[in-house]
């Protein structure tokens, strides 16, 4: 027999990756601890009190090695180190034990389908045919034809082949021409980066967010047509990292089509987990157009993955919301409902704005957080989201959504005590720190980041939503997203109005033993529904998360 109140949880162990709520930050613009005008290793430090109060299990750090910083990090000059802007490795490591004493694991970002151009390998690659890192990279001789194609960053980057004047070839760059492509067939490449892999996991680290998936597992052609692509590599980095650390885990960006996703996952014995960017861009259609279809179709189109894996789910993140998969029909939708200027758009294909300003209140911010911590996965939580930040649009790129976390209605709002910062601080307007800060907000009851504490509270008692099974339930109405989730015997079902009417609805739940019954985990409201039918209100917007029975 179980213990009393254990009932509707689990008993058995779930990895922990399968419900993790995983914070993703930017050292760089998070906290300044020594007032250089730059975030650090040991102003992060001082706020993980903060970041153990929100909940979160897990820390994603975007790039913190070494870097000339012309991609924010993602180019990198050494696989072994910390930058110096960030502070030493001993900061590191203090930091890395400080996050560990309170629980929380920390992921770094794998970054090896390129490196910086000015990477010694790069630099030995480039000054003969007879250097041992010659073969580092992917290089050819004569023009590559495709020289055009393929482009990451379109309107911003030319091509992807470049003339190297010292090599007398043409390198491969799949993103910008300051960071060339590692060539992944040399088995020594191979080894380095495993070995990468094993210097940080020994240091401490939970794991990897994998960047640009996709691109590191390509075998690039000179001569342009569809790249063959390496999956069995994946299943290498799992083992590798699995013998090293057994809870470790790698967290794959790959925005690919679901047809593909399988092969990421590679039975259960590739990546851990996925960022899905299907979901994420037809969440958006559905936000857009208060039709919950097309984010449920993306849900079940993403719905077969293996016992092991897990999806991990997003509203935004660094980049540009992509909205290149999407029908052109809903990409308008969003544009026009999101970023109807031409300078929030990014790329040809995403939106390069926070999500406050993009839905504009916090209403629809509850409903959408509400949402992303609903899905059947991880959840992701961008720094900043949790307050509602804004961006800057006078920024360039990707940069106008990476400005310094907002703490205080203080100078640069609490960031750092230096009068240049590394990006300048959102000072004015309705997103400015005045308005829009962590402090305000945590001595404010009905703030969003109170509110969002609460709820991540809510879904750590939900276990059911990540590790059990689920089925989207009909409603009747298209406005209306409702999923069941099921966990051996017992049960959770949320409920979501993309309407800016109220809704009612019937829900049926006969399946499940205890379908009578339903109580709200979000207030004290229950719902009998004799047989398992209950016919249920929902506000415009609103939301309800009910345990059943
Ligand atoms: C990924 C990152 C992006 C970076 C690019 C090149 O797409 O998310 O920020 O610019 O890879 O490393
Ligand atoms: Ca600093």
């Amino acid at each position: 027999m179980r213990p009393k109140g254990s009932e509707g949880m689990p008993s058995q162990m779930e990895p922990w990756y399968r419900n993790a709520v995983i914070y993703s930050l930017s050292v760089e613009t998070f906290m300044d601890g020594n007032g250089d005008g730059i975030g650090d290793f040991s102003g992060l430090r001082d706020r993980l009190d903060y970041l153990e109060s929100l909940g979160v299990d897990a820390l994603w750090l975007a790039p913190t090695y070494p870097t000339p910083n012309r991609d924010d990090g993602y180019d990198i000059t050494d696989y072994y180190g910390i930058d110096e802007r960030l502070g030493s490795s001993g900061d590191f490591a203090e930091f890395l034990f400080e996050a560990d004493g309170r629980g929380m694991r920390v992921l770094l970002d794998l970054v090896v389908n390129h490196t910086s151009d000015r990477h010694p390998w790069f630099f030995s690659a480039q000054s003969s045919e007879e250097s041992d890192y010659r073969d580092w990279y992917v290089w050819s001789r004569k023009r590559p034809r495709a020289a055009r194609s393929g482009v990451v960053f379109p309107g911003v980057q030319g091509s992807t082949w470049s003339y190297d004047q010292k090599a007398r070839s043409w390198y491969f760059h799949r993103f910008y021409d300051f960071e060339p492509d590692l060539n992944m067939e040399n088995p020594r490449v191979r080894d380095e980066i495993h070995r990468v892999l094993s210097y940080w996991l020994r240091l401490g680290v939970a794991g990897f967010r994998v960047d640009a998936v996709p691109f590191i597992i390509e075998k690039p052609r000179p001569e342009g047509g569809a790249a063959e692509l390496h999956f069995e590599y994946l299943r290498e980095l799992r083992e590798v990292v699995q013998w090293r650390r057994g809870d470790a885990i790698l967290l794959g960006e790959a925005n690919v089509v679901p047809r593909d996703d399988e092969h990421y996952f590679a039975d259960g014995d590739g990546l851990h987990l996925m960022f899905n960017f299907w979901v994420n861009q037809h969440l958006f259609a559905s936000l857009a157009t208060g039709d919950a279809r097309p984010l449920a179709s993306a849900l079940a189109a993403t719905r077969k993955i293996p016992a092991r894996a897990q999806w991990a789910y997003f509203l935004r993140n660094h980049d540009e919301l992509d909205l290149g998969r999407l029908q052109p029909r809903e990409r308008e939708a969003v544009f026009g409902r999101f970023a109807p200027e031409a300078t929030m758009q990014l790329y040809g294909r995403g939106i390069r704005r926070r999500l406050a300003p993009m839905l504009g209140d916090q209403r629809r911010l509850e409903f959408a957080y509400s949402l992303l911590f609903s899905l059947p996965g991880a959840a992701v939580l961008r720094y900043g989201e949790e307050i509602g930040m804004g961006d800057n649009l006078r920024l360039r790129e990707r940069d106008a959504i990476r400005t310094p976390m907002q703490w205080t209605n203080g100078r640069n709002g609490g960031f750092s005590t230096s009068e240049q910062l590394i990006r300048p601080a959102i000072g004015k307007g309705p997103y400015g720190f005045d308005a829009i800060n962590v402090e305000e907000q945590l001595r404010r009851p009905d703030s969003l980041l109170r509110w969002m504490i609460e709820l991540i509270r809510i879904r750590k008692e939900c276990p059911e939503i990540g590790a059990g099974e689920w089925h989207i339930l009909p409603t009747r109405s298209r406005q209306v997203l409702a999923v069941l989730y099921t966990l051996r015997d017992s049960a959770v079902l949320c409920l979501h109005n993309f309407d800016e009417t109220p809704r009612e609805i019937t829900v049926d739940l006969k399946m499940t033993s205890s379908g009578e019954r339903l109580r709200s985990l979000l207030d004290q409201q229950a719902s009998h529904g004799p047989a398992g039918r209950h016919r249920l209100r929902l506000e415009p917007l609103g939301y309800e998360w009910y345990r059943v029975g």
